[in-house]
């Protein structure tokens, strides 16, 4: 059985009190409402962490996330958080590559790749984000353009690395739009993906790979999303802003 996952990306929203608050409600929907095996993963802003670490670090089942760290280890990298840092605050999930960081802050595949390796040797666990633009799906090339993400940021990466690593797959023509994929869309991404992977890595590899969907997923489609086949869960923006909401997500499966 693959890991089932909801991870919630805050981004850049919520003070520290409102971010406490939201946890608290989270918290206590998760252990009164949610069964099975599902992981929930919070990823606020990293001044948030410290404080929500201590929040959640006896609620089962829910784990800290950050939403991004240096490629380097340590130094004069005025604002840059180090993945080691993240560590020693509780963090156990790391988001690499997100679309916004790709495109406001030109990440590029190669130093994402770095980040991959800095946050494994520090026992973080990635979550690789990868996806397409509007234009590249209209020109019908995605999925090549999608597996040379995940070929140029991971596949140097050895098995027992590569079996650390979580992908999020989000079309960034539906973050934040509105415009959810259909499970069709999602699924052929999502079954494509597995099948590269299973190329380099072998099947019993990509089988046991947990496969997040994310873009404008709610808790009105959040189901249908989830019973794709190849859908393991999603990466839920806006909607990991309201408890009930992302609750209802988690709820989902
Ligand atoms: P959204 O964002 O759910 O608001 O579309 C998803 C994401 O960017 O991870």
């Amino acid at each position: 059985m693959r890991q089932k996952i909801v991870a919630g990306n805050w981004k850049m929203n919520k003070t520290l009190n409102e971010g406490l608050k939201l946890t608290t409600e989270i918290v206590n929907m998760v252990a009164d409402e949610v069964r099975g095996d599902v992981k929930v993963i919070l990823a606020p802003p990293y001044i948030h962490l410290t404080q929500l670490n201590g929040q959640i670090k006896n609620a089962d089942r829910i784990f800290l996330g950050a939403q991004n760290c240096s490629q380097h280890k340590s130094g004069a990298f005025t604002g840059e958080i180090s993945a080691e840092m993240l560590a020693s605050v509780g963090v156990s999930y790391v988001l690499v590559g997100h679309s916004e960081r790709r495109e406001y802050f030109n990440e590029s595949n190669l130093q994402l790749a770095s980040k991959i390796d800095i946050a494994l040797e520090n026992n973080l666990l990635p979550i690789f984000c990868c996806g397409e633009s509007l234009d590249i799906r209209e020109s019908g090339k995605y999925e090549a353009f999608i597996c040379n993400q995940i070929k140029e940021s991971l596949f140097h990466l050895n098995e027992e690395q590569f079996s650390k690593i979580v992908i999020a797959y989000e079309p960034i023509w539906a973050i934040g739009t509105g415009k959810t994929a259909t499970s069709e869309q999602a699924q052929e991404v999502h079954a494509a993906i597995r099948k590269f992977i299973a190329g380099q890595y072998g099947g019993e590899i990509a089988e046991s790979l947990s496969i997040l969907y994310g873009g404008s997923c709610k808790p009105d489609n959040a189901k249908e999303l989830f019973s794709c086949p190849d859908v393991d869960g999603g990466l839920i923006g806006g909607a990991a802003l309201k408890s009930r909401d992302f609750t209802d997500i988690v709820k989902s499966f």
